[in-house]
């Protein structure tokens, strides 16, 4: 895939990894659109990479997945990438019964199921067709490196990740011979705001790569027609080289 004269959507792309993908593609040379929930948010992003165009808009709600539909393709008639970023995630324990859900739904009103898959499934069904009639599309999904290695303090989080990836790889078949490439960003744990601060709450020094370092082997995945495009974290790999070495 061309990383340059594309016209990109980023779900969640005013803050980390997917403001990190808004620059990158950004200075390929791709006009690039983000939405998030949060002005404040948006506006910063703007101030920062001064290209952007950016969108209020909550995917959790459909009819505001559809509003964003119809204004993109009014406004940006070419658009032929859609990056499906925008994800929360929550520490749920079902010892608690209902408690943890409910507690993290009223601190915000989202729901991990709700913003990690259903939204993803939404907004994928209203582009495809558009998509479709461009000479080069794709469609990028970020799921985790949780997909496969899921953690139990993070049940709900980690299976809908599950879920990304098994729909980005039904969704890869079914588009096979289309324009629509399917791509599949794993990230390793990267240093953003996703778990608002809950890895130092539990103890945790460290907080993964940056989102540099994360963006600059993705984009060049791309390039290489690499779908399926895991990011390892090397202090993490060697971390866990030497541990598996001193049990051998
Ligand atoms: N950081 C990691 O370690 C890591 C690892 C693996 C996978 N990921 C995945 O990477 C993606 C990006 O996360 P990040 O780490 O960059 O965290 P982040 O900075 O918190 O980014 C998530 C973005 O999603 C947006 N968002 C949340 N709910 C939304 C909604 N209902 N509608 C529209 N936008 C919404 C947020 O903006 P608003 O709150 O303003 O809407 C935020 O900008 C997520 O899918 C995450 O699961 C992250």
């Amino acid at each position: 895939m061309r990383i340059n004269g594309n016209i990109v959507l980023i779900t969640g792309g005013a803050t980390g990894i997917g403001l990190a993908l808004a620059e990158a593609f950004v200075k390929a040379g791709s006009e690039v659109i983000v939405c998030a929930r949060t002005e404040e948010n948006l506006k910063q992003a703007k101030k920062k990479i001064p290209q952007l165009h950016i969108k209020k808009c909550d995917v959790y709600k459909e009819s505001e997945c559809e509003e964003l539909y119809n204004w993109v393709t009014s406004n940006f008639k070419d658009l032929n990438i859609l990056i499906n970023n925008a994800g929360i995630q929550r520490m749920i324990d079902f010892k608690n019964g209902t408690e943890d859900i409910i507690r993290h739904r009223a601190a915000d009103g989202e729901d991990e199921i709700e913003v990690n898959f259903r939204s993803l499934v939404y907004l994928t069904a209203l582009f495809t067709p558009h998509l479709m009639k461009q000479e080069d599309s794709a469609i990028i999904n970020v799921s985790s490196g949780l997909s496969f290695h899921p953690m139990a303090i993070l049940p709900v989080y980690s299976a809908t990740k599950a879920a990304v990836h098994m729909i980005s790889m039904l969704l890869r078949q079914q588009l096979e011979g289309t324009t629509v490439k399917v791509f599949e960003l794993i990230p390793p744990m990267v240093d953003t705001n996703l778990d608002k601060g809950a890895r130092k709450a539990r103890g945790q020094t460290y907080f993964g790569i940056t989102t540099e370092e994360f963006v600059h082997p993705a984009m060049k995945a791309f390039e290489s027609d690499e779908y399926e495009i895991r990011v390892i974290d090397p202090k993490l790999a060697m971390m866990m080289g030497h541990r598996q070495g001193s049990s051998s």
